[in-house]
């Protein structure tokens, strides 16, 4: 599949698949909508003091860079497991220049702590260098397990690791309606712990009530700063 590098309306990067007409992120702020969805509603929100993360396609890697900061940023021993389908090579991911985004956060204190962008740079390849299939330690506080695989598939396999926070964050319901369903979540559900929370970007009712059918207790939080107006958080109580 093709893809084409655009830029979205907070400087930062994302893809395009022109064969499917989607985005890798929000065209209103690609870099802002990860910030605001998988690490402010997600990581931060969890209970969890070793958080294990669950992403629901790799791609460019945003999520997880984002996530590797805020481990290193916080202190925080952080298991990130992510699934792709169709792992993206490197010299296209180079270019989208995640590791040199402006990144702020909600208090000077911390921004302060965000680590140094050469450091970032190193943490980027290596999380794209990774071996698929196999565990891996990038840094002493996060370690990555990439799997190349297709998540219909996986949620049969996966044997009994159990997550705190997952990162729902597949193309749109309307173009992978298979992805959205009330098995996919009900699976989901399964291997999650008590107080696990998942996120995504679909605020649609119909996914709403495909989670609150999954057993999850569901909310509408307010979408990232000039973004989408809703997004969801959904919790297993
Ligand atoms: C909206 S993009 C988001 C990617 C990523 N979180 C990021 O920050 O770049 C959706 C991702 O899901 C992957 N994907 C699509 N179908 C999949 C499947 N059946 N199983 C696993 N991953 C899939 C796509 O290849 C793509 O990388």
């Amino acid at each position: 599949m093709k893809r084409e590098l655009i830029t979205t309306n907070d400087g930062s990067c994302t893809l395009f698949v022109p064969e499917i007409e989607e985005h890798y992120h929000s065209v209103k702020g690609a870099c802002t909508e990860s910030q605001h969805i998988f690490i402010k509603q997600g990581l931060k929100a969890s209970t969890a003091s070793t958080p294990r993360v669950l992403e629901i396609g790799f791609g460019t890697g945003l999520n997880a860079l984002l996530t590797l900061i805020e481990a290193e940023k916080e202190e925080k021993l952080v298991h990130y497991t992510s699934l792709e389908l169709y792992p993206l090579n490197w010299e296209l991911i180079e270019q989208l220049d995640y590791p040199h985004l402006k990144l702020t956060t909600d208090s000077e204190a911390e921004n302060t702590r965000i680590p140094a962008e050469q450091l970032i740079e190193e943490w980027f390849e290596q999380l794209h260098q990774a071996p698929w299939n196999e565990p891996i330690a990038i840094t002493k506080r996060f370690s990555l397990h990439k799997v190349h695989t297709d998540i219909t598939l996986w949620i049969n396999q996966n044997g009994d690791e159990r997550f705190d926070v997952v990162y729902f964050d597949a193309f749109s319901p309307e173009k992978q309606p298979e992805l959205w369903t009330p098995e996919i979540f009900g699976a989901l559900y399964a291997m999650m712990k008590n107080e696990g929370i998942l996120v995504t970007y679909c605020a649609k009712g119909v996914v709403r009530r495909s989670l609150q059918n999954a057993g999850f207790n569901v909310e509408r939080l307010p979408g990232p700063p000039n973004g989408k107006r809703e997004i969801l958080r959904a919790t297993r109580l």
